[in-house]
């Protein structure tokens, strides 16, 4: 019989945790090996929901936000905090998932420490090293410190290669958001906020760095004409907690009878407003993924995306931070069911919902061999 493998599988923000718990869950199906969560809490709250929605309790927890976090502090503390961590316990495997600065910090810390990284939804790329930022950067970094590259879709694959590495090292396995999706979308979920029964549902979220600022207040600008245009349709939108949108989303919509701000929902929550909303305004990058696969019509609120996939595919547009354009490209679909009909066909670019199954098997081949 072949030794047990120790894998430790790091996840510190929303999107990490709810992509990562797909691979958790199958990884710990696996007798060969032994599964060490670790939280870095990037984020706190939002983290906890999550880990909680699958039954995943962290087995190290670093705790590590702080509110309004600067890059510099917390890739700081991440790299110090998991140098600990990885000096005391000996792992086969680090896993990573994503551009947090959680990913990039802990891949680091992993290759200090000559352990092996493998990077789910790795190679997806904008080629713009400032746009997202910092992610496209934390990508690349990771990317570089990786073995083993689990490539959501063939053009994640194809960026991976035109950068210099081999064809064994990169694997197309679908993305993991969508067996995280499919674990949950087919349940009677609830939103669990009132919301008039009578309306169109245009669901939003914003939270880029790029955004903050002016971008953030056109967007915010743009919703406001929107409800006002638009008297059949009424906005629930989930505010990040981070301060730079809070305040700004709160100071252009709060109080409006059309829009209904809250709090981030809870992940099966949110997924149960994905199902139940008319379209979808995002810069969030796993909307841009969930959104196609429940057939919803994403407008992308950023100028560049790294999923190129469902705009190929016509059921996502980038209309980037630009008031104008949201009012216009919103209305077009508010008002002309034919091209809403052509965005709301559905498509499932990022994955089938076995991505998890992929990696847990490459994984298998690459440790035990
Ligand atoms: C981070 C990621 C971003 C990802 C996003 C997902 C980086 C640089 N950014 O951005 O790639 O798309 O998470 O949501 O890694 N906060 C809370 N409670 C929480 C979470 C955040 O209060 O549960 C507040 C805190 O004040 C915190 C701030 O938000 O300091 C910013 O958090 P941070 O993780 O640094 O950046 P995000 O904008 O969340
Ligand atoms: N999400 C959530 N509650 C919300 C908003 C988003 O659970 O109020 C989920 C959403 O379903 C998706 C993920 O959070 O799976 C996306 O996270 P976020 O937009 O914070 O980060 P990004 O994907 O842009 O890195």
């Amino acid at each position: 019989m072949s030794e047990t493998k120790k894998i430790l599988v790091a996840v510190g923000t929303r999107p990490e945790a709810i992509k990562m718990a797909p691979v958790i869950l199958a990884l710990r199906q696996q007798p060969w090996v032994s599964v060490t969560v670790l939280a870095t809490a990037q984020h706190r709250q939002m983290l906890d929901q999550v880990m909680a929605a699958f039954g995943i309790q962290a087995d190290i927890d670093l705790n590590l936000m702080r509110p309004n976090q600067s890059l510099p502090e917390l890739t700081s503390r991440i790299l110090l905090g998991m140098d600990e961590v990885l000096r005391e316990r000996s792992y086969d495997a680090v896993l990573v998932q994503g551009d947090t600065t959680t990913v990039m910090g802990v891949a680091l810390a992993a290759f200090y420490r000559g352990i092996p990284v493998g990077h789910v939804e790795a190679g997806l790329r904008t080629g713009d090293i400032r746009n997202p930022f910092p992610e496209e950067m934390n990508r690349v970094v990771a990317g570089r410190l990786s073995t083993w590259h689990f490539a959501p879709t063939p053009s994640a694959r194809q960026n991976l290669l035109s950068e210099g590495f081999s064809e064994q090292s990169v694997h197309v396995t679908g993305n993991t958001v969508i067996d995280a999706l499919k674990t949950v979308a087919s349940r009677d979920l609830e939103v669990g906020v009132a919301l008039p029964a009578d309306k169109r549902l245009v669901l939003v979220t914003s939270h880029r760095r790029e955004n903050f600022g002016q971008p953030l207040r056109d967007i915010c600008s743009a919703v406001r004409e929107l409800v006002e245009r638009h008297d059949d349709i009424h906005v629930l939108f989930p505010v990040h907690p981070n301060p730079n949108v809070a305040t700004v989303v709160e100071e252009i919509l709060g109080g409006n009878p059309h829009v209904t701000l809250t709090s981030p929902l809870d992940y099966l929550p949110f997924v149960a407003a994905m199902k139940a909303s008319y379209l979808i305004l995002s810069d969030s990058g796993g909307v841009q993924e969930e959104a196609p696969a429940l057939g919803k019509p994403v407008l992308v609120l950023r100028r560049e995306t790294e999923r190129p996939e469902a705009v190929a595919e016509g059921v996502a547009a980038l209309v980037g931070p630009d008031h104008e354009a949201i009012v216009r490209e919103a209305g077009r679909l508010l008002t002309d069911p034919a091209s809403y009909a052509q965005m709301a066909r559905g498509a499932s670019p990022y994955g089938d919902g076995h991505a998890s199954e992929r990696i847990v098997s490459i994984l298998a081949t690459g440790l035990r061999a």
